[in-house]
């Protein structure tokens, strides 16, 4: 353990903030360095040890400034493909992708799709609990997947599995880092606005935004999984009032929303999906297909952060409370 000396210059923790210089007058406790990075001008500090793990475990390519502000050019960022193709990633029952390859299809059959899930155990147990779970108060209970399907629908199963499934490869997700429940509210919100908007509007395919919408900021819990210590200074300086995918480009060298969409292609869900996740942050001016989950997402903020964002007059013209809402209670109910 390195002792904190009296430089005048030093490391701050990657947690707390603390440096020995900055803090000299205002924090007599002498702390040391549990780890420490004096080329990157970061550690963490004795007080923080809970963030040790996610030291050891994240590949740094975030370099800070000398004088606390960050930058990409020093070392390089190894970048979005080193975060795909080194990492070991997170994968997807293959049973899941397959069925959404079924309903994305024409002609989608129930049985086919009974059948496929009930080769995956899990997926069936998982199914089953959710027919009979107290939300849809049966009488009787429910014993296979068809009887699931015909009380709940097959693309609600569908992404009902879908959707416990990732947030279990995300799971253990530090608390300190993000908010999971918030996290969730805010991509079920978005993807219930992407829903309603693309029916009202005749935008796009109104399953395909859904799922393109539950899914949009996925590359933030892959960074925070996978990249930890990096993806907590591009947080921190967010909420220190910077913009997200600025701090994104200008630490890491891309965004979570290139991330998000490297992740889901990694999965092999559909182009369509993909391009409305790759760029949900471009302006919306007038509403298009490829801006429906885009739009979306800022109704999200606007609605749950009450944030001022800016919105073509079509998407604040629904009715939030009557058109979106319904569903997306019923989907928190299951989610969160
Ligand atoms: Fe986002
Ligand atoms: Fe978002």
């Amino acid at each position: 353990m390195d002792k904190i000396t009296g430089h005048d210059t030093g490391p701050s923790c990657i947690s707390c903030g603390y440096s020995h210089s900055r803090t000299l007058n205002v924090a007599p406790r002498v702390r040391s360095w549990l780890r420490v990075d004096e080329k990157l001008g970061v550690g963490v500090c004795s007080e923080c040890s809970e963030w040790v793990a996610a030291w050891d475990r994240g590949v740094r390519h975030a370099t800070p400034k000398s004088d606390g502000e960050a930058r990409s050019e020093a070392s390089a960022p190894e970048g979005l493909d080193n975060l795909i193709r080194q990492a070991v990633l997170p994968s997807l029952p293959h049973v899941l992708l397959e069925v959404y390859d079924i309903l994305a299809s024409e002609v989608s059959s129930s049985k086919q799709i009974a059948a496929l899930l009930e080769t995956d155990a899990g997926l069936t147990a998982r199914a089953l609990r959710l027919g009979n779970s107290a939300f849809y108060g049966m009488s009787r209970k429910v014993s296979s997947v068809s009887e699931v399907m015909l009380l709940i629908g097959a693309f609600d199963l569908w992404w009902l599995l879908f959707t416990t499934e990732v947030k279990d490869l995300f799971f253990g997700i530090d608390r300190q880092l993000m908010d999971m429940n918030r996290f969730w509210k805010h991509s079920l919100f978005t993807a219930c606005a992407s829903r309603v908007i693309s029916e009202k509007y005749r935008l796009g395919r109104p399953g395909e935004l859904f799922v393109s919408g539950l899914l949009h900021d996925i590359g933030k819990l892959l960074m925070l999984q996978q990249i930890p210590v990096d993806y907590h200074m591009v947080l921190k300086r967010a909420s220190e009032g910077e913009v997200l995918i600025d701090v994104e480009r200008d630490l890491l060298g891309y965004t979570h929303e290139q991330a998000s969409a490297a992740l889901l292609e990694h999965w092999k869900l559909p182009a369509s999906l993909i391009s409305a996740v790759g760029e949900h942050h471009l302006e919306v001016d007038t509403l298009s297909d490829k801006l429906v989950v885009a739009a979306a997402n800022r109704l999200a903020h606007r609605v749950l952060e009450e944030s001022e964002e800016e919105l073509p007059e079509e998407v604040l013209k629904i009715d939030v409370n009557t058109e979106i809402n319904p569903l997306y209670e019923r989907m928190v109910n299951f989610v969160t």
